[in-house]
């Protein structure tokens, strides 16, 4: 009888430990659906690089990228290297004239434009043969710029959103790079500004002009420079900016990207090279491409204290030592993984680094209809979307659907490709996230309202998904 009790309760026992392991695992299980979830509503809100590196420990932020430490020990000169235009950088004078409507919603849009309040500065006697790099900042980013130009070797047109005073932390940036840096006479740059707050010429703040040499300025370095967009909770116009720097470009070929993403060696020239070669193929009916055609530039990311990479060996080498990765690999995954990445990963020729080669012709249609490439096209490619933001994400995407239903080819190029600068916060670091989900789900609701409109402009293809 004693013998039996002392069974059961062995059973019990052994019941409930077997009881509490399979809980155990239950929970285990439950924890990593959540943590997948929440991988997965990251990767529909696209990059967060916090969650990136909490992934991947070596991508640590300790040692955050400064740009422009080549230009530590250089020194002002006494004399600017840029044409400022509209009695700029002392005053601002503008008239009616001066001020355009922004390419896409022009009147309709709540912001404004003035070109070229910095003129590029340079002859060449060929300006139309070459590849314009368009990019976009506000003052926190300005900085940038030089990273850029130290790897383009082309013209240079940036667009800045300035709502009112941040016009001042802007020119004081670029009047002392502008005596700093010889590149900066390829730079043109243009102003963006909301209606309501137009731009306003105040004096330098005193941490922006104290410093001597002509590094990153202190308070851009340790990231507590206050904007007037910061302190107004300003959302940022993206699309407008990018439609701005390209529409300036004054060259056949554009690069639109962010001022982040850093070029591989020699692309300009090695690219114009390669579509030399493409147009003479084309002209013996080797080659009968469409005129819808984009080049694709690979996008990768390098870890926080790695070297940007500035050819493929280099790229490979890295990647293979789980230094380098493609762009947004772990937040975002299709974002930038592009068809044929393993292939373009496992070629290696000679001629890699030298050169640069069509890899394979695509179209951004079905399963790669939420890719996001980054290409060289001309100035006759649809607009950005204007109406969308930066922090509401999805910003590229209605741009990429209108030229999926236009049937363009996407070029990826081998021999070529953009680097991210190493362990930048992107979009995490804007503002507040309750505010940034808002903006979100405006830019959701009017994604599917441009999406709409392109449908009914445009032929239908059942391959161009939009969701
Ligand atoms: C810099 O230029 C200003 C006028 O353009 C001149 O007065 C000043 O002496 C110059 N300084 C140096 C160090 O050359
Ligand atoms: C506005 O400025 C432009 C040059 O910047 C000048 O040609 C034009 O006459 C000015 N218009 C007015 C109304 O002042
Ligand atoms: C460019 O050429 C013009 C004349 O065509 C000349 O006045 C100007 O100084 C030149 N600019 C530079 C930076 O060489
Ligand atoms: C492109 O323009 C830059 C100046 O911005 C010039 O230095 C370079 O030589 C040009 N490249 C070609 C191939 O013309
Ligand atoms: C950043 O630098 C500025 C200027 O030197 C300084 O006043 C400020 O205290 C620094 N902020 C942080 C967070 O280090
Ligand atoms: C982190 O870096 C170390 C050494 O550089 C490497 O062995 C390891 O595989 C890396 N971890 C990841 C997750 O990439």
């Amino acid at each position: 009888m004693k013998c039996h009790v002392l069974l059961i309760r062995c059973a019990r026992t052994r019941c409930c430990i077997i009881f509490l392991i399979f809980g155990f695992i239950f929970l285990i299980g439950r924890l990593y659906q959540y943590r997948r979830y929440q991988l997965m509503s990251a990767i529909f809100r696209a990059s967060d690089y916090e969650l990136m590196q909490s992934l991947n420990p070596n991508l640590s932020n300790s040692k955050h990228f400064i740009p422009g430490m080549f230009l530590k020990n250089v020194l002002p000169r006494n004399e600017s290297y840029c044409r400022f235009r509209f009695g700029l950088p002392d005053m601002l004078e503008i008239n009616e004239s001066d001020v355009d409507f922004t390419p896409e919603l022009g009147e309709d849009s709540d912001y404004r434009v003035i070109y070229n309040v910095l003129g590029s500065n340079y002859n060449v006697s060929d300006k139309k043969n070459n590849v314009t790099f368009c990019t976009h900042a506000t003052p926190e980013f300005f900085y940038y710029v030089v990273e850029v130009l130290q790897r383009w070797e082309g013209p240079v047109s940036i667009a800045t959103f300035v709502p009112s005073t941040d016009a001042s932390l802007i020119l004081c940036l670029a009047e002392r790079l502008c005596s700093c840096l010889p590149d900066m006479a390829r730079v043109s740059l243009h102003f963006i500004f909301p209606l309501s707050h137009p731009p306003r010429l105040i004096a330098c703040p005193s941490t922006l002009s104290d410093q001597a040499g002509c590094g990153m300025p202190k308070p851009l370095a340790n990231k507590s420079l206050q904007t007037f967009r910061n302190s107004e909770a300003m959302t940022y116009p993206v699309n407008v900016a990018r439609n701005v720097a390209r529409m300036q470009s004054q060259t056949t070929f554009t690069l639109v990207a962010d001022v982040e993403l850093f070029p591989s060696k020699n692309l300009v020239g090695n690219f114009l090279k390669m579509v030399d070669k493409l147009k003479q193929k084309s002209e013996n009916g080797l080659n009968d491409f469409a005129s819808r055609i984009v080049y694709v530039l690979p996008v990768f990311e390098v870890g926080a204290n790695e070297a940007v990479p500035s050819v493929k060996s280099k790229l490979l080498e890295m990647y293979s030592q789980n230094q380098a990765f493609y762009f947004h690999r772990w937040v975002c995954s299709h974002c930038q993984r592009f068809p044929g990445l393993q292939r373009w990963l496992l070629k290696k020729s000679s001629s890699m680094d030298e050169s640069i080669k069509p890899f394979i012709v695509v179209r951004r249609e079905f399963p790669f209809h939420r890719w996001e490439p980054v290409f060289i096209g001309t100035n006759s490619e649809p607009f950005y979307s204007e109406m969308l933001t930066w922090e509401g994400q999805q910003d590229k995407m209605t741009q990429m659907h209108e030229m999926c239903l236009m049937k363009y080819h996407f070029v990826i190029l081998d021999g070529a490709f953009l680097v991210h600068a190493p362990g930048v916060k992107r979009k995490a670091d804007v503002l507040r996230d309750s505010w940034r989900n808002d903006q979100q789900k405006k830019n959701s609701a009017l994604y599917e309202r441009i999406m709409k409109s392109i449908n009914k402009k445009l032929k239908e293809n059942s391959r161009c998904r939009i969701h």
